[in-house]
């Protein structure tokens, strides 16, 4: 039986590595569906050449375009636009795998679609997960959703659960700790004076993992390490005082377990993000990823080290923010996409980002969230009090 997969993102870091994975296995996997926001020459090439049956762009302007340029290339693939497109292409029937990979708050609703609609979810898309948390979590519960995490931390984290347990329910477990690890960014080592005049392409520059801008972004500020203890909690049913991040600049050590009783359990391969979509994709079997084995004598010293908590004030911002539970976490989402996206586009210095953040963090008190209508509305709020910071000139505030 062949998996029937939709894949969200695909022009993507993430939907292009899954691309690579499922072409390998063409007896396992047939891909129905692509999406895309606005890249039509991409999302045509990739749906060509993958033989998917439909072709979805968020930005509704540009899907005549794809659909002229798709014929050109031979495919006869339907062409949906807008976000019921999105919808529409996660919810269809012959879908079985959903691939989340569109990148922040945008994936949510075609992602939390897929979830009502019974789909096993791949979940790359953390944004979604941390603005929404409860909210996503049951409606996976109510549908019986197989949820397997593409973060490599996660998917990580999901392969040391103990073996009686698929990962994604808590209870009595014997786990003391997850050791949450990450890179450190490309700023590990530079002094906190050296970061107000950090271009975006520094930035993105990642010392071990080439991924797309905005995540590049979050792994500068460390954000992407805040969103991901948030993300582990509701993953992992742990709350955040057991979850520690640990700086392992290697990027080989994907995340632990820590027990009970002393053990340590670790997952490790080197640092190519289709070892975790593979896994995912062919969970509970394992299939070739096209990744290298990982060469224990060219490693060489693996090293761990505690996270500076005052260079990067984003580790405290999660913490806290998940700690506030309710509405805390959709506004420290929407604030660093609206702050990162302003920073990519030269209109805000890199060290105004979190300033930014704590800003909306603190003008907006949590509230209680019961829905995706709460959900969205915390969003927009986050994304106002972002936006009227940066307009005003946070740096000049300072
Ligand atoms: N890259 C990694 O190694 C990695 C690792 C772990 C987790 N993740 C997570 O995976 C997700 C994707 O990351 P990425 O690095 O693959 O991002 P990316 O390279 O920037 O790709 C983002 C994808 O989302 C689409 N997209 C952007 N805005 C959209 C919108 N408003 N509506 C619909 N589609 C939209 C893009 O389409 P266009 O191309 O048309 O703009 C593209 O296909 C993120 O949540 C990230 O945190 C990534």
């Amino acid at each position: 039986m062949t998996q029937g997969i939709c894949i969200l993102g695909a022009t993507g870091s993430i939907g292009r590595s899954t691309l690579d994975v499922v072409a390998r296995h063409p007896d396992r996997f047939r891909v129905i569906a692509v999406s895309a926001h606005s890249q039509v020459e991409e999302l045509a090439q990739l749906c060509a050449a993958s033989g998917a049956d439909y072709a979805a762009i968020a930005d509704a302007s540009r899907a005549a375009a794809l659909r002229v340029r798709l014929r050109e290339l031979g495919s006869n693939a339907s062409v949906l636009g807008g976000p019921a497109g999105l919808l529409e292409v996660a919810t269809l029937e012959r879908v079985d795998t959903v691939m989340a990979a569109i990148v922040g708050a945008a994936g949510l609703p075609p992602t939390l679609a897929a979830a009502a609609a019974g789909k096993r979810i791949l979940l790359a898309n953390k944004e979604a997960l941390v603005m929404a948390g409860a909210v996503f979590m049951e409606v996976v519960r109510k549908n019986n959703v197989v949820l397997l995490p593409i973060d490599s931390e996660h998917n990580a984290i999901f392969q040391c659960m103990p073996a009686s347990d698929s990962g994604m329910a808590s209870g009595r477990r014997g786990i003391r700790r997850i050791l949450l690890t990450g890179s450190g960014g490309p700023f590990r080592e530079r002094s906190l004076r050296d970061l107000s005049g950090v271009t975006p392409d520094e930035a993105c520059a990642h010392p071990t993992w080439a991924m797309g801008r905005k995540i590049s972004i979050d792994s500068a500020t460390m954000m992407n390490k805040g969103l991901e203890i948030i993300e582990a909690h509701w993953l992992f049913d742990v709350p955040g005082e057991s979850i520690q991040v640990v700086i392992h600049p290697q990027s080989v050590v994907h995340s632990m377990v820590q027990y009970v009783d002393g053990s340590v359990i670790a997952q490790m391969g080197n640092p190519d993000m289709r070892t975790p979509i593979a896994q995912a994709l062919a969970y509970p079997e394992r299939i070739d990823a096209g990744v290298d084995a990982l060469n224990f004598f060219d490693l060489g010293a693996l090293t761990f080290e505690a996270p500076d908590f005052e260079r990067f004030p984003a580790l405290s911002l999660a913490y806290e923010a998940l700690a506030q539970g309710g509405s805390a976490p959709a506004i420290m989402n929407a604030a660093n996409e609206v702050a990162v996206a302003a920073f990519l586009c030269g209109e805000l210095p890199f060290s105004e980002v979190i300033n930014v953040i704590e800003e909306a963090m603190q003008a907006l008190p949590s509230t209680k969230m019961t829905g995706l209508a709460d959900v969205m509305e915390a969003d927009a709020r986050g994304r106002q009090v972002a936006r009227r910071a940066i307009d005003r000139g946070v740096g000049k505030a300072a």
